[in-house]
C-alpha cells in the first residue's frame, strides 16, 4: 500500500493494461468526481470525468495497438489553447493523476492514439481537448507487449544529471534539489521526450524547456513542476511554482 506522496511518484508508471471487468467503485468515482471539481475551480480549466456504467463496455477506446483491456473511466482534459493553460493542463491533469494512483487506480495520460469519436465532451468557445487521463484497474500481469512498449520508450532515458542546468555538480546540490529533480525525471512526458530542465541559478530554481518539438512541451513543463514541488517537499522544502516558462519556485 502507498503511503507517502514520493513513494507514489516511484510507483507510477503509464498503464496500458486494463482489468477486462473490474469497473470503478461508485465511492471512488464519487472521490474523483469532487477532486475534479476542485482542480476545475483553483484552476479555470474545464476537466470533465466520464464513465462506463456496463461491464464491458469501455469509457473511451484507445489504439488496441498500445493498449489492452477494459478502460472504465477517464478525465477529458478541456482549456483554452495557449501556453499557460497547456501548462495548467500538465499540472493539474497530473495533480489527478496521483490523486487517482493513491485510491490504487492506473492512469496513462493520452494525448494521441485515442478514439476521439468514441465519446463526447463539452468544449467552450475558444477552448479545446488537450487529451485525457485513463482511470482504471491495472491487470494483475502486465502482458509482454505493454511491458515492450514502456521498456522501449523509457530507454531513451536521459540521465539524470542532464535535467538540471547549475554552476555546481548535482551531487553537491542541496538533497531537496536533487530530489526535486529526480522526481522530474520520473514523471511522465509525451513521447518520454523529457523536455524540461530544472535551472537553479544563484539559489534561485526555474524550470525551462530546453527541447520543443511536438507541441505537447508546455503540459510536459507543468507535469515538471509538480513532479519538482513534491520532491522537494519529500524533503521538507514546501514551496509555489509561477507559471510560464522560466517560472520561478518560489520557497515558502
Ligand atoms: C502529454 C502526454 C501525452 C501522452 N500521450 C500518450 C499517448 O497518446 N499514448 C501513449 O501510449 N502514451 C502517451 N503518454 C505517456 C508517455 O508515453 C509516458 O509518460 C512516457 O513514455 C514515460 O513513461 P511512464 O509514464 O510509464 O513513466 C503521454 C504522456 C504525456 C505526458
Amino acid at each position: 500500500m502507498v503511503t507517502t506522496d514520493w513513494e507514489v511518484l516511484e510507483k507510477r508508471i503509464s498503464c496500458r493494461s486494463y482489468r477486462e471487468k473490474k469497473m470503478i467503485e461508485e465511492e471512488k468515482l464519487e472521490k474523483l468526481s469532487a477532486f475534479i471539481d476542485e482542480l476545475n475551480q483553483e484552476s479555470g480549466l474545464h476537466f470533465q470525468l466520464q464513465a462506463s456504467k456496463k461491464v464491458g463496455v469501455p469509457a473511451i477506446k484507445l489504439a488496441s495497438s498500445m493498449f489492452s483491456g477494459t478502460v472504465y473511466a477517464f478525465a477529458a482534459l478541456v482549456g483554452s489553447d495557449d501556453p499557460v493553460s497547456a501548462e495548467k493542463i500538465g499540472y493539474y491533469g497530473e495533480k489527478l493523476v496521483l490523486y487517482a494512483e493513491k485510491l490504487g487506480l492506473g492512469t496513462c495520460w493520452v494525448a494521441g492514439t485515442y478514439d476521439k469519436k468514441s465519446f463526447w465532451v463539452e468544449v467552450p468557445p475558444e477552448e479545446k481537448l488537450w487529451g485525457v487521463i485513463t482511470l482504471g484497474y491495472a491487470a494483475d500481469n502486465t502482458p509482454a507487449k505493454q511491458k515492450m512498449i514502456r521498456a522501449t520508450i523509457r530507454r531513451k532515458d536521459r540521465r539524470l544529471e542532464e535535467f538540471l542546468e547549475a554552476r555546481q555538480e548535482f551531487d553537491r546540490q542541496p538533497l531537496w534539489l536533487q530530489k526535486g529533480v529526480e522526481a522530474v525525471k520520473l514523471g511522465p512526458s509525451a513521447v518520454n521526450q523529457q523536455p524540461v530542465n530544472i535551472v537553479f541559478q544563484e539559489g534561485k530554481v526555474f524550470a525551462r524547456i530546453w527541447k520543443k518539438g511536438n507541441g505537447l512541451e508546455f503540459i510536459d513543463l507543468g507535469i515538471a513542476k509538480l513532479q519538482f514541488e513534491i520532491g522537494a517537499a519529500s524533503c521538507g522544502v514546501h514551496g509555489t511554482w509561477e507559471f510560464g516558462e522560466m517560472g520561478g519556485f518560489r520557497i515558502k
